[in-house]
């Protein structure tokens, strides 16, 4: 397009603006916009941009498309400018972000920009975005309970538990426990085995997409960015699938800073995958993070990894020590030794024993010790299943699967 900013926009009626160093330098967007919009859109320069939104035409906006790239960290100020001025005057903001750091872009969105989407525009990635801005805008306008049972199926209808897992130490082998308990539920039962959801919340080291061998993607990021437009469609098509049974939100793309995700996102991903699945297992940060107490809450069962060494117990400690001072639920708080002493070692189950007096809690599941089958497992980003059908740690998850189902389906039937 070869129009400049100043032609097009006087071509009123305008019903949306790119904004940009050069649009130029984004011609998908360019195709995309005229797609969406014919002409009734126009391309504002940042400089220009403020000047345009200061004149009544701009009200009549219904968005703006700020288009970045890595060259533009100098005109930060004024792109954040812009995003205000625009959201006082109720236009919305879709950023399209061409290799933005995430803190930046996590910035931009918090000051209202409604939407992100990456550059190279994937395909009717725009299109999408337009459409959850307008869902959005008229979603706030249904008066609360208006649409309840709307409400039930843009969510789904189902009401699954939430089994998450905290490793008390490093490498005490909680995304292991995660994956593999996550998929021995999702055969448990053969063809009337129950659907199952793995979502990845240790947002910066997160690990189940290596033991899964899967991508961690761009459209995470978009999801946890943007959990308030988050319906039913944008969060089933940004989980991925192993075998067809798991179903899968691995960690994103980019590691995200841990502030970054409030206790508001947290609970709307736990409740929309709780509404789709009948199980979410949580995989989570080894730290204390704003939002652990929101999973802790959602939590029927929260499993605290430890293995039988001096970081583990101390951290048990000091969990207990943050979870009393908060108040904080411990009901579903269940102890896991993992690499537990076998049977025939007698001094190594003293010290088990030892162990549990002293921090006044009972281990309610033992793990073994898998040898280097698990290492190998999850390298190949396989479960133990897979690969090892005969492991001694697999056996004993299966049990703990097993009975996890058969009390679901007990307590179903006894509310029936
Ligand atoms: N019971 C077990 N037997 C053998 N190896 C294990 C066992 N549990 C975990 N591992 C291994 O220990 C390492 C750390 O496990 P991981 O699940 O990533 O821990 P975390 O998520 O707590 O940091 C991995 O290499 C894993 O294969
Ligand atoms: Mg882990």
């Amino acid at each position: 397009m070869s129009s400049s900013a100043a032609k097009k926009v006087a071509a009123a009626p305008v019903r949306a603006c790119t904004v940009s160093r050069d649009v130029q330098n984004f011609d998908l967007l360019i195709e995309d916009m005229e797609m969406e919009l014919g002409e009734a859109w126009g391309d504002l320069t940042f400089a220009f941009a403020m000047k345009y939104l200061d004149q009544p035409d701009a009200r009549e906006l219904e968005f703006l498309a700020i288009a970045l790239d890595d060259e533009d960290a100098g005109n930060m100020a004024q792109i954040e400018a812009i995003i205000q001025r625009a959201r006082g005057l109720d236009i919305e903001v879709i950023l399209i972000a061409e290799e933005l750091g995430p803190i930046v872009l996590h910035r931009l969105l918090r000051l209202g920009a409604s939407d992100f989407v990456p550059y190279p525009l994937p395909e009717g990635a725009l299109h999408d975005a337009i459409g959850r801005m307008r869902q959005a805008s008229t979603a706030v306008a249904v008066p609360p309970g208006a649409a309840g049972g709307q409400m039930q199926s843009a969510m789904g209808g189902k009401k699954g538990s939430v089994l998450a897992v905290h490793p008390l130490a490093g490498g005490a082998g909680a995304t292991t426990f995660a994956v593999n308990l996550a998929w021995e539920l999702a055969n448990a039962g053969g063809d009337d085995a129950p659907s199952v959801c793995l979502l990845d919340f240790d947002l910066q080291t997160g690990s189940v997409s290596t033991y899964l061998d899967m991508a961690r993607t761009e459209r995470v990021f978009e999801l946890l960015s943007n959990t308030a437009v988050m319906d039913r469609d944008f969060f089933l098509s940004t989980l991925q699938c192993h075998n067809e049974k798991l179903h899968v939100l691995t960690a994103a793309a980019d590691m995200l800073p841990l502030d970054m995700i409030t206790p508001d996102d947290i609970e709307r991903v736990l409740n929309m995958a709780r509404a789709n699945f009948d199980f979410v297992v949580v995989d989570m940060p080894g730290t204390v993070v704003q939002w652990t107490e929101t999973v802790l809450t959602a939590a029927d069962s929260y499993f605290a990894m430890m293995e039988l060494d001096m970081r583990s117990a101390q951290n048990a400690l000091s969990l207990i020590r943050t979870l009393k001072a908060e108040e904080l639920p411990m009901d579903g708080l269940r102890y896991v030794l993992n690499r537990a002493p076998k049977f025939t070692d007698l001094a190594g189950k003293a010290r088990a024993k030892r162990m549990a007096e002293s921090l006044d809690i009972s281990f309610e599941v033992m793990l073994p010790d898998g040898t280097a089958q698990v290492t190998q497992a999850n390298d190949h980003g396989m479960p133990l299943a897979q690969i090892a059908p005969k492991n001694p740690l697999l056996k004993e998850l299966r049990k703990l699967a097993q009975a996890i189902v058969e009390a679901r389906r007990n307590a179903a039937r006894i509310a029936a």
